[in-house]
């Protein structure tokens, strides 16, 4: 089992790299421990050059936490707000997968705490018709390759977020009582290494059927938003490549991306 490294001093500076070697060397997870930064997904960026392989960082709070499509994070204190870095990166066709792996860790979790968590693809997990969580995976290759795994969770409360057509945020202590931050963000590095301690291997190899009996609205219609087009279709499951599955009136259809919303029946069915 890899180690954590936990890093909460970077003002000694000659200290800082010789823990970073070490921790380099003997294959550790460099765990960054700040108070508060824009995002976790920028910090880790804005050193690409001088953090090693397996850096961690998770902050108190964000002031502009990113999501998906462009949205914002709303990231006040009291959740887990955690960036990881691999360089050299995974190929890169396996960031959905990866996203959707720690979709899988993350309802795990909730789970041995005796809640029902769903997955909603492509990278959210879903407490009592909420969302609890999101998964952002960016990679790149700026003088060496690199992937950037982020985890926010909501623990300790539901963050207001206006104005959004799709599910409302909620929070794990709505449900039961709530892991702190560190604790959680220990779990899911425990388990990611477990279940994926080779990063040239598939991701989601033997856990499609896990994921897709987690998925969320199995077996009803759901819309699916593509920008330009919106389809309706009943969850099917995952393929081997993470892409959703629904079967539509043209027969059975694969996303690999998207947005999925609930179908309102009534106001779609024809
Ligand atoms: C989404 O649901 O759209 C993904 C949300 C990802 C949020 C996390 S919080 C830690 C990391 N830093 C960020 O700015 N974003 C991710």
């Amino acid at each position: 089992m890899r180690k954590r490294y936990a890093i909460d001093d970077l003002n000694e500076e000659s200290i800082y790299i010789e823990i970073m070697a070490e921790a380099h060397k003997t294959g550790c997870w460099l765990v960054h421990t700040e108070d508060s930064v824009d995002s976790t997904q920028n910090w880790v960026k804005g050193r690409l050059s001088v953090l090693p392989d397996f850096s961690v960082v998770i902050a108190a709070a964000q002031t502009s936490g990113r999501g998906r499509l462009g949205r914002t994070w709303a990231s006040p204190p009291g959740g887990l707000y955690a960036s990881i870095l691999l360089k050299p990166s995974p190929p890169p066709e396996f960031a959905p997968r990866v996203s959707l792996l720690i979709a899988l860790i993350l309802c795990e979790i909730l789970e041995d705490a005796g809640l029902v968590p769903s997955v909603k693809w492509p990278n959210d997990v879903i407490v009592e018709g909420r969302k609890v969580a999101g998964i952002i995976a960016e990679c790149g290759n700026t003088s060496s390759s690199w992937f950037i795994l982020g985890v926010g969770v909501n623990l300790s409360s539901v963050p207001d977020v206006p104005g959004r057509d799709h599910l409302p945020a909620g929070a794990w202590c709505s449900s039961g009582p709530a892991p702190s931050p560190h604790d959680l963000l220990a779990r899911v590095l425990s388990a990611l290494e477990i279940k994926w301690s080779n990063r040239e291997s598939d991701p989601l190899s033997g856990r499609v059927d896990e994921i897709t009996g987690r998925l969320w609205n199995k077996g009803k219609r759901v819309k699916i938003s593509l920008g330009s087009e919106t389809v309706i279709g009943k969850v099917i499951g995952i393929s081997d490549a993470g892409s959703l599955i629904l079967s539509t009136d043209s027969g059975e259809r694969r996303f690999v991306s998207g947005e999925l919303l609930t179908v309102h029946e009534g106001s779609m069915r024809k």
